[in-house]
């Protein structure tokens, strides 16, 4: 599955290419995304405490934490479906939610998928939203089908598709946007292991191929490590960042010699630490 992997058509708008201004500070810093002390509470619920980050562009960035820590929580305010109760959030020169919106793909971690559309018009509605038509849209969705094991799934409608059809039908939908920046909520988290690895190995060889700045929420410390630059550790509601860890592994040798390295080995055991500390 790792060959030939491309998130497909070169992508016309990215933010520079558009001509967009960089504000001094963010021109100084070049950071793709930067968090600075948010804080999130819902009620009494406080998710989000002091987070503070600064994600350089076409940077890969994992999330991990229990469950209920905030990670959901975090994308959300990052793509602006949310506003933090404290702190600032910019993606590059965008401020405002509706801007920081518009620059991104979220994957959310419910699939969210239209009952109503068949699958590949799912997967063509970024396409379609940005003004091409829906028969092209189809042509440009088709090969990532084939690709990701939906062939001949192409005309069925949500309900008629497995939990893990659907996620890669979300995950389609999300590559198709034609962002810059990918928030992805357990992208893979509904799959089986073997469909897992190999997702996972087509997502690692299209960023290498075709770099974006990724934000990559998982409770798998292992996809973590093997997919992201630095992964983020969080703590228990409250959620604050505790941990951060540089994943500087060697990539270019098979899968099982990366993760039964003892580089790999140290890192998955100071994140387990920080999970349970
Ligand atoms: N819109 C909302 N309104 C009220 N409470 C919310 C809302 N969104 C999240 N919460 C609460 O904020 C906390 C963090 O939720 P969040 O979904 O971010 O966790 P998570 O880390 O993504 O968990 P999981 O790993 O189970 O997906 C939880 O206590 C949740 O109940
Ligand atoms: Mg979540």
């Amino acid at each position: 599955m790792a060959a030939e992997a491309s998130f497909g058509p070169p992508h016309a708008t990215q933010p520079e290419a558009a001509g967009a201004r960089l504000t001094p500070s963010m021109a100084a810093s070049a950071a793709a995304i930067e968090l600075r002390q948010v804080h999130q509470r819902f009620g009494e619920v406080v998710a989000l405490v002091d987070v503070s980050l600064t994600i350089d562009r076409h940077e890969r960035v994992g999330i991990v934490g229990p469950s209920g820590c905030g990670k959901s929580t975090l994308l959300s305010a990052i793509a602006g479906l949310i506003q933090p109760n404290k702190g600032s959030i910019a993606i590059g020169d965008a401020i405002t939610p509706e801007e920081r919106l518009r620059r991104c793909a979220l994957m959310p971690q419910r699939d969210l998928l239209l009952p109503w559309r068949t699958a590949i018009d799912n997967a063509a509605i970024a396409l379609e939203n940005r003004g091409v038509r829906r028969g092209e849209a189809r042509e440009r969705a088709r090969p990532l089908f084939e690709r990701f094991g939906l062939a001949k799934f192409e005309q069925r409608t949500p309900a008629e598709l497995s939990g893990g059809m659907r996620q890669r039908v979300a995950f389609l939908r999300t590559l198709m946007a034609q962002k810059d920046i990918l928030l992805l909520d357990e992208p893979f988290a509904a799959l089986d292991s073997i469909t897992r690895s190999g997702m996972q190995e087509w997502l690692l060889t299209a960023l290498q191929q075709e770099p974006r700045t990724v934000v990559l929420v998982t409770h798998d410390v292992d996809e973590a490590l093997l997919l992201t630059q630095r992964v983020m550790v969080i703590s228990a509601r409250p959620g604050r960042i505790v941990r951060t860890l540089v994943t500087d592994l060697a990539r270019d040798r098979p899968r099982r010699e990366i993760v039964t390295s003892s580089e790999f080995t140290a890192l998955k055991e100071s994140a387990l630490e920080a999970l349970e500390s």
